[in-house]
């Protein structure tokens, strides 16, 4: 099977599978699972949410360090209006329901995305789901929210330009080091693998920069219907494929 194929189903291998420090997931495929079962798209959403649960008892089970959500991206804004209060609802109703069992599971909860133009309300939110877990020392969890990696690296792009102005960076050492610093996910290893679900094949604006050498895999799977063969699945193929960095075979 080509690389580039969305899996389809088949039993897990368990044997030496490899996890990766840092899974990536664009969570896509709720409007059309709702649709081919006669309901709104929000049930979608809905059902979504459970298989965000879902993901993160796993990645803590299998010794996941960071786990990446894509839950709603700054092209999200062209939805109809009761679909984006939609989404937004659900992360509220996310921190309130689960955040301190999230808290007690040791999970440090990140928020990355442009929250600057997001309303008080959900700031503060974002604000308590951070500080409530920054001390914790087990996964780590970024929720991509109001998130796009080409505003994302213009925003580096901006900060760096800024220091450079102001005699704080030399142009001449501005390097990948540099940029990695100056993006929302500065302190997190890159992703070893991206996950997509629902069979579409892109990135759709998720972290562009930090994915250079991530693990692509995608899965037929619509994302509310996301379990622990799927993840076993994507984590055999992340196994199976021989990471190179540009270098030769080991
Ligand atoms: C993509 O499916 C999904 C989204 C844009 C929203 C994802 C949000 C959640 C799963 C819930 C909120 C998250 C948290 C962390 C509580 P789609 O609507 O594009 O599906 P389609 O391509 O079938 O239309």
């Amino acid at each position: 099977m080509s690389s580039t194929q969305a899996l389809v189903s088949k039993e897990p291998l368990l044997e030496n599978i490899k996890v990766p420090k840092h899974i990536g997931v664009i969570m896509d495929g709720n409007g059309r699972w709702a649709k081919a079962r006669g309901l709104p798209r929000s049930e979608g959403h809905r059902a979504g949410v459970e298989s965000v649960r879902r993901i993160v008892e796993l990645s803590i089970r299998y010794g996941v360090q960071c786990l990446t959500l894509f839950s709603f991206s700054s092209e999200n804004w062209r939805r109809p209006p009761e679909e984006v209060n939609f989404i937004f609802g659900l992360l509220r109703r996310f921190v309130a329901s689960d955040l301190a069992r999230l808290a007690a599971q040791n999970v440090r909860i990140r928020i990355i995305g442009d929250r600057d133009s997001l309303e008080a309300g959900m700031k503060s939110i974002i604000a308590e789901a951070e500080s409530k877990t920054a001390a914790n020392t087990g996964l780590d969890l970024i929720i991509a929210f109001n998130y796009g990696a080409k505003a994302e690296i213009i925003d580096a792009v901006k900060r760096i330009a800024a220091k450079a102005r102001a005699g704080e960076i030399d142009i001449a050492t501005i390097d990948e080091a540099t940029i990695s610093q100056h993006l929302h996910t500065q302190d997190l290893p890159d992703p070893d693998l991206i996950l997509r679900t629902s069979g579409e094949m892109r990135l759709s604006n998720f972290l562009l920069w930090q994915s250079a050498y991530s693990e692509l895999v995608f899965v037929e799977e619509s994302w509310p219907d996301f379990d622990e063969a799927v993840f076993l699945r994507a984590l055999q193929e992340f196994t199976d494929r021989d990471r190179r960095f540009g270098g030769v075979e080991s």
